[in-house]
């Protein structure tokens, strides 16, 4: 019943057999890639939000999350190499696990692709509206002069009413991608070598400042707890985050030389590359300045991205309080101008992260329509841009409205609990294709797939319920809405059940 309607893998590989493209990616363009990709709000933004659910801890929680990471990239590199066509884990697993599935884990990219736009763009805007606080023009302002109101600086959960620049970002990242924007690869470049620059200044000045009573004690919540949220494991389930994008690497295997060697180091090195970065980077901002959570009146951490948290935060110059945590550090240790112009690099290059992400939302929602599963007019084209505007556009004001309401911990959580679901089904695919069709030619191969990809379910699993109630009641609301969804519309205008698939 579960698994019916498998779209035969031939009939999804004849679509990308239209246009073939080069191999000319070698090892070090696939992790240059990848890090351009993962470094983002996680590691600028999110370091707070590990910070109060861990305290010193957090640097635990960074590696945890790398290591699910590099389990679950390894099982989707062999289906992203299998089967290189738009739509990732949602045309995996229509071609493995058939279309119900399929329809499941394309809703929940949604998830992942439009939740983590409106992340980065909170995140951004934390940026932002610190650079906007604390700059005076060059002595032409007072500093302080151009910040925005509190009620325009955050949303309702913190105290705020509406988020403006984060809203703000999100609709203009939208607009340039309807007219048909892309990111090039030397504007890549650029932002990498930004990000990477902004990431080892801070590493060269808080490193050394750190001082051991900064680290006592270490788990001051402990390790965490099934469904809890909090601990080094709730720590870790968010800061998942801060690693989501390598599969740009696993996407990019159709244009790989030598796939079977240089996919696994173009992931496992690009992932290996932003675990150093972040741990120094945590390392730092915990031992510089200490990272203890805000408590409540029962001695409890509170929840970050509450009115509690708020309240507590009043005022404080406590690192899990920061918005702009990389920049607050560097000004507290007494390096302001430098904390601006990390800042600044946030300012840059997030937009980017929120491109792409809003971009890849576009390309599954038309690979879905263009499957009969949402309507096709949802797809149609722009006749002058050529890009897909209904579509482009309907993403772009839910991700802005999202990333005005909520703060920047509750979507990245909403975005991994996606993400990791997306993992888990495209884990078991690689094992359910293993038995199913041994023989099809794989230019990657899981590495001991029976003891890696077990793994990865077992890891994804853990880090999803480590998320917090709140989310997986979103999370199951969400994929309930879905199903509904399924069930009067895609299940009868399903081209692969109608027989219309060559229609396309
Ligand atoms: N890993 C990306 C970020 O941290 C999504 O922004």
């Amino acid at each position: 019943m579960l698994f019916q309607r498998v779209k035969p893998l031939d009939q999804i590989l004849a679509t990308a057999e239209k246009k073939s493209l080069t191999r000319q990616l070698g090892a070090l363009q696939l992790t240059l890639m990848g890090v351009g990709a993962i470094i983002g709000t996680g590691i600028f933004v999110l370091t707070a939000e590990a910070g109060q659910k861990a305290g010193p801890g957090m640097m635990v929680a960074f590696v945890i999350a790398a290591v699910v990471c590099a389990l679950a990239a390894l099982a989707y590199a062999e289906l992203a190499s299998m089967i290189p066509v738009a739509g990732s884990a949602y045309t995996y697993t229509y071609g493995v696990m058939g279309e119900p599935i399929a329809w499941i884990v394309g809703w929940a990219l949604v998830l992942e692709y439009a939740i983590a736009a409106g992340t980065v763009a909170v995140g951004w805007s934390g940026y932002m509206n610190g650079l906007l606080m604390h700059t005076d023009l060059f002595g032409l302002v007072q500093p302080g002069a151009l910040a925005l109101p509190e009620a325009l600086r955050v949303g309702p959960y913190e105290g705020g009413a509406f988020n403006l620049l984060a809203f703000g970002i999100s609709l203009v990242i939208a607009l340039l991608l309807l007219v048909g924007t892309s990111k090039s690869a030397k504007v890549n470049a650029i932002l990498v070598a930004i990000k990477i620059v902004a990431l080892t200044a801070f590493i060269v000045i808080a490193v050394p400042a750190a001082k051991s009573p900064n680290f006592h004690p270490f788990t001051p919540n402990g390790w965490g707890s099934p469904l809890g949220g909090i601990g080094v494991l709730g720590a870790a389930a968010s800061i998942f985050f801060a690693y989501v994008g390598f599969d740009a690497v696993s996407t990019a295997a159709e244009e790989t030389k030598n796939p079977n060697r240089n996919i696994p180091i173009g992931l496992i090195g690009s992932l290996a590359i932003c675990t150093v970065f972040y741990l120094l980077v945590g390392y730092g901002a915990v031992g510089s300045v200490g990272s203890q959570p805000m408590l409540g009146a029962d001695g409890q951490a509170l929840q970050p991205g509450t009115l509690a948290m708020a309240a507590a935060c009043e005022g404080s110059n406590a690192l899990v309080c920061s918005k702009e945590p990389l920049a607050h550090v560097l000004r507290m240790l007494g390096f302001p101008a430098i904390g601006n112009l990390v800042g600044l690099a946030a300012v840059l290059a997030l937009p980017s992260v929120i491109l792409v992400m809003i971009f890849g939302q576009t390309r599954i929602f038309f690979t879905m329509s263009r499957d009969g599963l949402l309507p096709g007019s949802l797809s149609k084209l722009h006749p002058r841009f050529n890009t897909p505007h209904v579509l482009t556009m309907i993403t772009g004001v839910a991700v802005s409205l999202f990333a005005a309401l909520f703060p920047v911990g509750k979507l990245a959580a909403i975005t991994n609990s996606g993400t990791l679901f997306a993992f888990i089904m495209v884990s078991i695919g690689v094992m359910v294709l293993r038995v199913r069709d041994p023989l099809r030619p794989r230019p990657f191969r899981t590495p001991m797939v029976w003891v890696i990809c077990p793994l990865a379910v077992a890891g994804c699993l853990m880090l999803f319920l480590n998320l917090g109630v709140w989310t997986l009641e979103l999370f199951f609301g969400w994929a309930v809405i879905g199903i509904a969804v399924y069930l009067l519309y895609g299940r009868k205008r399903s081209h692969l059940a109608n027989g219309t698939e060559a229609a396309d």
